[in-house]
């Protein structure tokens, strides 16, 4: 049977029916066709842009506009999975009017189907503010990497009892301001499981154990792009990085060789007009 596109109702069916939500970042067309074609629920393009593809040093310099050129590659080439647009650093946070205004663009510039910011309760007024307008919102709690400088690195957050509750509380407040979905980033995972079964909406997680209603990868990671270092939540399906590299020093020796390109790669004229063609230089050159 003919799949459909993904709908955020589709999402809450999941959770209330026991099947689990895959998600994976993709920022460019041909990897948004083979999620796609793979079957992939939710597709997000992450603010995580800034670093795996653009090679800033943290997701805080990426702009709207990079945001929306991503994204339109992205739509381009998903058909089914429900498209999530991620909100870049302070296009929401000063102001209702900037969220309203820059989650807008995702939504008629880009074609999300969705879109998703940092934050819990403090985000509440501004998620209901979206929902009011028919924009759908994926909250995003736990390690939030926009809030970095006041985190103080890639660290697992509510270890304690108190940021554990605080969470959970998150968590409810972004359910009640009207959310569909839930990002838990780096959460330890008995809490995950409880702010997901005390929930309606589903929760996904990444780094936040099985218990999620879905799970996340950031596309570099999952294939094995990014090579830095393997975090403990990463699973690699595949080595691009090496595979590329391998194809490239293949490239490169084959070039210098001269095995590259054969007569197999390259266009022929007929041997007609080869003949007049050697006639006429030769005529030229006399
Ligand atoms: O930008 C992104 O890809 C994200 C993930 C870290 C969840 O927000």
């Amino acid at each position: 049977m003919e799949r459909k596109k993904v709908t955020v109702n589709d999402l809450l069916e999941m959770k209330r029916r026991g099947e689990k939500i895959a998600m994976v970042t993709a920022y460019d067309y041909h990897t948004a066709v083979f999620a796609d074609r793979a079957g992939m629920d939710v597709v997000l393009i992450g603010d995580s842009l800034g670093m795996t593809t653009l090679g800033y040093e943290s997701t805080l310099p990426v702009t709207m506009n990079e945001m929306i050129i991503f994204s339109k590659a992205v739509t381009r080439g998903c058909k089914k999975p429900l498209v999530v647009g991620d909100m870049p650093y302070m296009t929401y946070q000063v102001s209702i009017d900037d969220a309203m205004r820059n989650a807008g663009r995702f939504m008629s510039e880009a074609g999300t189907g969705a879109i998703k910011l940092e934050g819990g309760k403090h985000m509440a007024k501004t998620v209901e503010a979206l929902v009011k307008v028919g924009i759908p919102v994926m909250g995003h709690i736990g390690l939030t990497p926009q809030s970095m400088a006041m985190l103080g690195g890639f660290k697992v957050q509510g270890r304690t009892a108190q940021a554990a509750i605080d969470l959970l509380d998150d968590a409810i407040a972004l359910e009640n301001a009207g959310s569909f979905f839930i990002l838990l980033e780096l959460v330890p995972s008995v809490i995950s499981k409880v702010i997901s079964e005390r929930l309606t909406i589903p929760t996904v997680s990444i780094g936040s154990g099985p218990d999620c209603d879905g799970q996340l990868l950031i596309f570099h990671d999952l294939v094995g792009i990014f090579e830095a270092f393997t975090p403990k939540h990463v699973k690699k399906y595949a080595n691009l990085s090496g595979e590329i590299e391998n194809a490239f020093k293949n490239y490169i020796r084959d070039v210098k060789e001269v095995n590259f390109p054969t007569a197999e790669h390259s266009f022929k004229i007929s041997e007609e007009e080869k003949k007049v063609f050697l006639d006429l230089l030769s005529k030229r050159e006399k």
